[in-house]
């Protein structure tokens, strides 16, 4: 029976358009095995939304000077559109904003509550005179007490990733009018009390990072080991989930952003399956008395704290159902020529401007090919043109031209009849099929630099395989011959279709249209079919797929792109 499987990408702040680095840290290698799982028959859904509350929410509006919801709105629309043409195949996108998030949030609260797990505490909360309110999270700015960093938020310090409160920062400002004028006052608030959840968190990562990335594991075990600290899930704010309490000290306030953000996978869900007309049909996926289901994350490393202890933990103190994660991949970040991608400085390239430089599928490659795994990764142009000039131009692309246009120029537009195949097709073919396992199984570990290097070097036995039959020069005295070559050549393109289709959709489509196929599961399991497309299958000559990236447009880029003058800002 197929698995059914729950795939997750950090959902995204509504606050601005996000850049590379978010792309290939979540929702890139996300829909890469979600488009794979989906090609082996596995039930799967894919969730992502817009994280939409919280102080970043509140400020990015009223920098805009638009009302906060106006703002989400637009924003979450922008941001839809710009992921359909990074062609990410949510199967839904939603908004923590949503009634659905609303009511979810409220239960699993009151869950909490009803179990013992929430406590109202009185807190000491930094209030600025010269704005009138309290500076909650990132309403604050300062100097990170651990690494230095002076301008951290409140909440957390953008360099060393510590999750802060704002009473922690040191030459504290406000962040609406850079005041200084601040005191410390009293005011009540509600905590979960992670503390007495420890023993169980503890038991349950202990139970289930066998299945997580050494990444993963190793930042959930830093936390635990630093003790989990109860921690404030209220805020002074408007624009949120409210508190359902009619307690007077907590009118007012409503969740903090972390506390209903990751409940939005689940609303996300909700609200999916009621405009599909099936409003019931979201539980199974959540609920674990409802069936298996295997939920894996994606999210880049500062998210893993929320992701591998707070939010299980949460989901244990409601004693209900609720499904946990399985599989919980973290990325390291990608820096822009060894530093961080920055809005403020304008440092490198967000997603709107990556869709007017390339098409999203050289970006796809482009980036899967230096996914940050193993460690913090580098964007450069240099070795952006070099992977998309070699793997996609001179490997793939260069293939593919090759062989149709000799096809069309030596016999016609259809796979050529004759010979038989021997030695050298047998080898390619056991090399193909040892190839394609391989790559799936750097997928299923997920594991996609590895991944894409495999798929790279499927392209090259092609490469070898016609280099090495030279079918120009057999052409003349055994044209069978060189037909057989052809064949095998085509037929290896209507595998590449199926293979690349994870990782470069557009390209698998407009492959697909030109040989007139489509997507054959069986290429997974090493078992293709050579003769697919058979002698007589008639095919049209694609336009080329791909184009160079000249060294001049490198060095244009590369200056254009170094922040500071010319670009526009960017919301956020
Ligand atoms: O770091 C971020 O961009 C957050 N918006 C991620 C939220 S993930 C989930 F839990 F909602
Ligand atoms: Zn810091």
């Amino acid at each position: 029976m197929p698995v059914r499987h729950l795939i997750t990408s950090a959902l995204p702040y509504i606050n601005g358009i996000k850049h590379l680095g978010n792309l290939v840290g979540s929702m890139l290698p996300a829909d890469t095995y979600a488009r794979y799982l989906r090609q082996r028959g596995e039930e799967v859904l894919y969730i992502c939304a817009t994280d939409e509350h919280g102080t970043p929410a509140e400020l990015a509006a009223a920098a805009q000077q638009q009302e906060v919801s106006d703002f989400c709105a637009q924003m979450h629309a922008r941001q839809a559109e710009l992921y359909r043409q990074f062609d990410l195949s949510f199967d839904a996108f939603g908004r923590t904003s949503s009634t659905h998030n609303h009511a979810l949030t409220q239960q699993i609260y009151r869950q909490l509550r009803d179990h013992g797990f929430i406590e109202k505490r009185t807190t000491r909360q930094v209030y600025s005179l010269d704005d009138g309110r309290f500076l909650p999270d990132r309403y604050i700015v300062g100097t990170c007490p651990k690494c230095a960093y002076d301008a951290a938020r409140g909440d957390q310090c953008e360099k060393c990733a510590r999750v802060l409160d704002p009473a922690d920062l040191k030459d504290p400002r406000s962040a609406i009018s850079g005041s200084r004028n601040l005191e410390v006052r009293s005011c009540a608030h509600l905590f979960l009390k992670l503390s007495t959840l420890q023993a169980e968190v503890a038991s349950w990562v202990d139970k289930s990072c066998g299945q997580w990335t050494e990444l993963t594991a190793s930042i959930a075990y830093k936390w635990l080991t630093e003790g989990l600290q109860d921690r404030c899930i209220t805020r002074d704010l408007h624009w949120g989930v409210p508190v359902p309490e009619n307690d007077p000290e907590l009118q007012g306030k409503v969740f903090y952003v972390w506390f209903d953000a990751p409940i939005g996978y689940l609303a996300a869900t909700a609200a999916w399956a009621e405009t599909e007309g099936r409003p019931q049909s979201w539980q199974p996926w959540w609920r674990s008395e409802q069936g298996e289901a295997e939920w894996t994350q994606f999210m880049a490393k500062d998210n893993v704290p929320f992701h591998a202890i707070m939010f299980p933990a949460m989901l244990l103190g409601t004693r209900d159902s609720w499904r946990q994660p399985r599989r919980i991949k973290g990325f390291n970040w990608l820096n822009y020529y060894g530093d961080k991608f920055s809005t403020s400085a304008r440092r490198g390239v967000f997603l709107d401007q990556a869709l007017e430089l390339f098409p999203a599928d050289v970006w796809r490659w482009g980036l899967l090919a230096i996914a940050p795994e193993s460690k913090d990764g580098v964007f450069t142009w240099e070795e952006f043109a070099q992977k998309v000039n070699k793997d996609l131009n001179d490997n793939l692309g260069n293939f593919v031209n090759r062989t149709l246009k000799f096809c069309v120029a030596r016999f016609s537009d259809a796979v050529p009849a004759g010979g038989t195949p021997g030695a050298a097709e047998e080898r390619l073919q056991a090399d193909c099929a040892a190839q394609a396992k391989l790559l799936a199984a750097h997928l299923e570990n997920l594991e996609f630099r590895k991944a894409s290097d495999a798929l790279r070097d499927f392209f090259t036995l092609g490469n070898l395989y016609i280099d090495q039959a030279a079918p120009w020069k057999t052409f003349k005295a055994d044209p069978s011959r060189s037909a057989l070559t052809i064949r095998t050549c085509i037929n290896f393109l209507d595998q590449v279709v199926t293979l690349c289709e994870p990782f470069i959709p557009a390209t698998s489509r407009r492959l697909a249209a030109a040989l007139h196929t489509d997507l054959d599961p069986a290429v997974w399991r090493g078992a293709a079919r050579w003769e697919r497309l058979p002698p007589g299958h008639v095919f049209t000559l694609p336009e080329p797929l791909f184009k160079k990236i000249e060294p001049e447009q490198v060095i244009e880029l590369r200056a254009r792109f170094a922040g500071g003058a010319g670009e526009p800002t960017h919301v956020g």
